[in-house]
């Protein structure tokens, strides 16, 4: 039971990890920190929360578990706001994107990673972003993964584990540059495949007429461009590097296909398709 939650970002993921765990009777008190005071007065009336503060030293002083639920750029600051104010049994946790840059800004803030800290990812969301937007099944049947470090303490991590586990959730562990590639695969270059195809159809003369015929294939892929951009810019910055090594791969693939297009080899088209028609049927529908 954790006695009291403060969350840094009363967002969708946020909030959705508060509501989980009050429905699973996980969770003394929640407290809320963020900027708008209209989110977290909002927050407060949803019942997400039970009371917050805008000053995050405040806000994590007497918490057992601190979970950061903010965008990427706003993580070192967060740490470092909170130095000096956690409990010697507070355990840090959070949910980022990206773990090698969540570590980093960790170890920048601190001067070492803690070993209370836990760095986490759940691996659910939707393309909607603030408090309004969190719902308590979010990571019902879903995954999530850990990223410890050798100096991680594995009290905390059990913690952490037990603490997804209650929200219903399938705690995996992984290493940070592994999670990072797999993510910048499996995640990072989808979004920016559909917010680059959206962008440079809407930048077309005819763009009227060419949304207004999109039918559902169209909506399906390209759905994911209606997320956040600040937090997408955040992610994709701080996983540039692998990011940038599956796009530059990617855009081969997509030279070759343009190659099979222009010599009119519909073998090839036919390969491709069928490869991947078997791919998608085998993992996506299973997870
Ligand atoms: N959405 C997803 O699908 C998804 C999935 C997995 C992981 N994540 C990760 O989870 C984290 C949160 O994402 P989210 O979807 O929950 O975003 P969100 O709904 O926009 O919530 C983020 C919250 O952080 C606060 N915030 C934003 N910028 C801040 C800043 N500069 N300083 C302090 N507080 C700030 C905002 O509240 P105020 O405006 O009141 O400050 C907002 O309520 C991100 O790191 C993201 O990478 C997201």
């Amino acid at each position: 039971m954790i006695r009291r939650l403060a969350i840094i970002g009363v967002g969708l993921i946020g909030g959705s990890l508060a509501r989980a765990l009050r429905v699973a009777g996980a969770v003394g008190e929640v407290v809320g920190c963020g900027r708008t005071l209209a989110n977290l007065e909002r927050a407060v009336e949803l019942g997400v929360i039970d009371r917050y503060s805008q000053d995050i030293g405040a806000a994590v002083a007497g918490a057992d578990m601190v979970m950061l639920a903010l965008p990427l750029g706003a993580m070192e600051s967060a740490f470092r706001a909170m130095r000096g104010h956690l409990p010697a049994d507070a355990v840090i946790t959070d949910g980022g994107s990206v773990k090698g840059s969540v570590v980093a800004d960790a170890r920048r803030a601190f001067g070492r990673v803690p070993e209370n800290f836990v760095p986490g990812h759940p691996i659910a969301g939707t393309e909607q972003s603030g408090v309004e937007a969190s719902f308590a099944e979010l990571y019902r049947n879903r995954r999530v993964i850990l990223t410890p470090l050798p100096e991680t303490d594995r009290q905390a991590l059990r913690r952490v584990e037990t603490m997804w586990r209650q929200c219903g959730a399938e705690v995996t562990e992984m290493a940070v540059a592994h999670h990072d590639e797999v993510l910048a695969a499996t995640s990072h270059l989808p979004h920016m495949l559909a917010y680059s195809l959206v962008d440079s159809l809407a930048r077309m003369k005819e763009n009227d007429e060419i949304f207004r015929y999109a039918a559902g294939g169209f909506r399906d892929f390209t759905r994911i461009a209606s997320s956040n951009p600040v937090m997408w810019r955040d992610i994709c910055l701080a996983n540039r590097s692998a990011l940038g090594q599956m796009l530059k791969h990617f855009a081969g693939e997509l030279h070759d296909l343009a190659d099979a297009l222009s010599s009119g080899d519909g073998d090839r088209l036919l390969q491709i398709f069928e490869r991947a028609k078997a791919a998608r049927d085998r993992y996506v529908d299973r997870v």
